[in-house]
This record gives structure tokens, C-alpha cells and sequence, in this order.
């Protein structure tokens, strides 16, 4: 393990077992993690940022050196205040390497110091994203194998409380 701080920043809109995969091969690799939450995204989340924290908080309760927490900005000032040596960001499929590579590099050039290290998630997680999560839940799909417990059953509160109702219940 290396003694070394790193950020696993996202938007987390939610949490998905692809995320929590990543966590815990990232948990084993670096001294501490710090799941850090973008507060100030332009993307309309399903979840406020308390409520991705929470439930952030709630997954990776068990894991010691891991922690949650929230920035605004750009995230190697964000990394530097936090005294970080690498930001940890996952890649599934070759689709998500352009975009991993530029901001990659991006945050080099703004920050040389800061390594972006990959790590791939388990291949049974290969297909998962947070927004189709959001996309099955809300057509009244099963996300059971998708989402921790946790997440499954806020997701269930928030369409109880009428954000996210399935589409056949919407009609009715
Ligand atoms: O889970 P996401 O939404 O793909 O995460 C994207 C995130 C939060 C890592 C990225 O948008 C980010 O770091 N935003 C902070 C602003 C910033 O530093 N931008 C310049 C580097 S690309």
C-alpha cells in the first residue's frame, strides 16, 4: 500500500456497486481515499449533495481509511488543500477512455504533481452507470444487483415522494 491520499471525486448521482467496486480496490491501494462529491455541477441531479454523501457515507461505513466529502471548483485545488498525491477515477469500457484521458491530462497541465491513476471495476459492473440506474428505476426496472440496499431504497423514497415515478404509474 502506498502512503498516499488520494480523491476519488464524481458526481455520485447515486453511488452504484460499480462506484463501491472502485472504493474498495482504490481503499486498498492508498493509505486513505476521500470520496469527494462535485458540489457545483451543471448536470440537474436526482439526489441533493447531502443525500449522495449520506448514502455515500452509509456504503462505506465498514472501510476505515475511507471518508466522504464535498468540493466546489477545480478539483486540484480542491486536491491540494486536501495535501493528495493522486486522484483515483475508474474506466469501463473503451467508450469512457477520451473523456478519462482529457480530463487526465487536463488536470496535469493545471497541476503536475497530481497523478490520475485507473482503475478498472470488476467486468460484472463493466456496463453500470448512475444514469441508468436513474433511467430503469424511473420505467419501474429492477436495480436490485445495480445499487447497494441503501441506494435501492432511497431511490424507492424519492419516487414515493413523487420525483422519480415509474412511467406506467404516471399514467395511471
Ligand atoms: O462522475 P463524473 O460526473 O464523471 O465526475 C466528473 C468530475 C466531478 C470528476 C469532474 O467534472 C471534475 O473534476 N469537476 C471539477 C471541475 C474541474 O476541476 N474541471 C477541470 C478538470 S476536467
Amino acid at each position: 500500500m502506498t502512503n498516499t491520499l488520494a480523491i476519488y471525486p464524481g458526481s455520485f448521482d447515486p453511488i452504484t456497486n460499480g462506484h463501491l467496486d472502485l472504493i474498495r480496490r482504490g481503499s486498498r491501494i492508498f493509505s486513505r481515499l476521500v470520496v469527494a462529491v462535485l458540489t457545483n455541477a451543471e448536470k440537474q441531479p436526482l439526489f441533493t449533495v447531502e443525500e449522495r454523501v449520506a448514502m455515500l457515507e452509509e456504503v462505506t461505513r465498514g472501510m476505515s481509511n475511507v471518508s466522504v466529502d464535498t468540493f466546489s471548483g477545480l478539483l486540484v485545488d480542491y486536491a491540494k488543500r486536501r495535501n493528495a498525491g493522486a486522484i483515483l477515477r475508474g474506466i469501463r469500457a473503451f467508450s469512457d477512455y477520451e473523456y478519462e484521458l482529457q480530463m487526465a491530462l487536463t488536470n496535469r497541465k493545471l497541476e503536475p504533481s497530481l497523478e490520475t491513476v485507473f482503475l478498472m471495476p470488476a467486468e460484472s459492473y463493466g456496463y453500470l452507470s448512475s444514469r441508468l440506474v436513474k433511467e430503469i428505476f424511473s420505467h419501474g426496472g429492477t436495480v436490485k444487483d445495480m445499487v447497494p440496499p441503501a441506494v435501492e431504497r432511497r431511490l424507492r423514497e424519492k419516487m414515493e415522494a413523487g420525483r422519480a415515478r415509474p412511467v406506467a404509474a404516471r399514467r395511471r
